[in-house]
């Protein structure tokens, strides 16, 4: 397989792997955004335009909004007031309208307007592997089975870009208790839906190891920032943000946090990811944000907040090092 197809999208020439019309529009919308594509994100880094307006096209009026009523049932949920930083919360619009979910698209701004297809109720996740009780069940039976509140988290982009977002779910810690993992369990396994008639983006790069997958470590799982989530902003999740049920792992870059989740799975050896089997070098396993390691090919010294354009200092552990460093202090 050609280097240049199997790399990440935001890594390669969008020409390649874009229609046309698709790839002039997206140009277009590059321009007045004041970005660049992936490939140049260094430069984003180093001359961050001030302002950006978020030119993404109306929302299709089919909908991107999980239809499920029952998981719209609660919402809006307690905010617990450990999550709950003194910071300004992104601006709703740019969280639900500047997307990297690339069963749909490569470019941001066009994922909600493809979501339409997706079919997200009724929805069953399978949960098992290495557990004593495995389960089957929909969305709602699961959200019923758990203490749901609303966190506001910092996320981080590997791509340089950040929110702070009010997420709905529950502590994935919880779910573990519940299914009671074996002792040889060491990872969890999560996959991705995969239906390539209700998702463009699987033919549009059809060299990519589908479905996304990812993985955490057991104590990654278990710790208590590690959250299931289920909406944000007080609502259901949107499709475009991974209804109905994703991961959220806050002090990880983003593309560990993966969406619209089928399987999760306690296995015994480190699962392989989609962005790790692409680029070992560039979307390794563990991910942690720190901004003393740079990507190959750019700084992670500092982070674009996606609706203010303001550029800001990355963190270590994206902020969260109180939560996580003892993980990682062996290392
Ligand atoms: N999950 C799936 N299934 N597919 C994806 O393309 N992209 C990841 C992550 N989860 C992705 C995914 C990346 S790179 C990021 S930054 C976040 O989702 C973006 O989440 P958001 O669109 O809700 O901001």
């Amino acid at each position: 397989m050609p280097n240049v197809i199997i790399r990440p999208g935001w890594f390669i020439p969008e020409k390649l792997v874009t229609p046309e019309n698709v790839y002039r529009n997206r140009r277009r919308f590059l321009r007045e955004m004041g970005l660049g594509t992936f490939g140049l994100v260094a430069g984003v880094v180093a001359g961050c335009s001030k302002h950006e307006t978020l030119a993404v096209e109306a929302a299709p009026s089919s909908g991107s909004t999980n239809a499920a009523a029952s998981s719209g049932k609660g919402y809006p949920y307690p905010r617990n007031p450990e999550f709950n930083p003194k910071v300004r919360i992104s601006d709703e619009e740019y969280a639900t309208g500047y997307n990297n979910f690339y069963e749909f698209s490569t470019t941001k701004t066009r994922v909600r307007q493809l979501v339409g297809k997706f079919v997200t109720s009724p929805w069953e996740i399978e949960i098992g592997g290495l557990v004593e009780k495995p389960m089957k069940v929909s969305v709602e039976q699961l959200v019923a089975m758990m203490p749901i509140e609303e966190r506001v988290y910092r996320f981080r982009c590997v791509e340089a870009w950040s929110m702070v977002v009010p997420w709905t779910g529950f502590p994935m810690s919880k779910l573990l208790e519940k299914i009671v993992p074996k002792p040889e369990a060491k990872f969890v396994k999560f996959t991705t839906f995969m239906r390539p008639d209700q998702a463009p983006g699987f033919a549009v790069l059809p060299e990519y190891p589908w479905p996304y997958t990812e993985g955490l470590r057991m104590d990654e799982a278990m710790n208590p920032l590690t959250l299931v989530t289920t909406g944000l902003y007080g609502k259901p999740l949107p499709k475009q943000n991974g209804a109905p049920i994703r991961m959220v792992v806050p002090w990880k870059y983003g593309y560990k946090s993966i969406k619209s989740i089928v399987k999760m799975e306690l296995v015994t050896q480190q699962p392989k990811t989609l962005w790790e089997s692409l680029a070992p070098d560039e979307y390794p396993f563990e991910s942690n944000v720190n901004p003393n390691v740079p990507h190959p090919r750019w700084s992670q010294a500092t982070e674009r907040v996606v609706d203010t354009g303001n550029r800001v200092n990355t963190q270590l552990y994206n902020g969260y090092g109180a939560y996580v460093a003892k993980l990682y202090s062996k290392a």
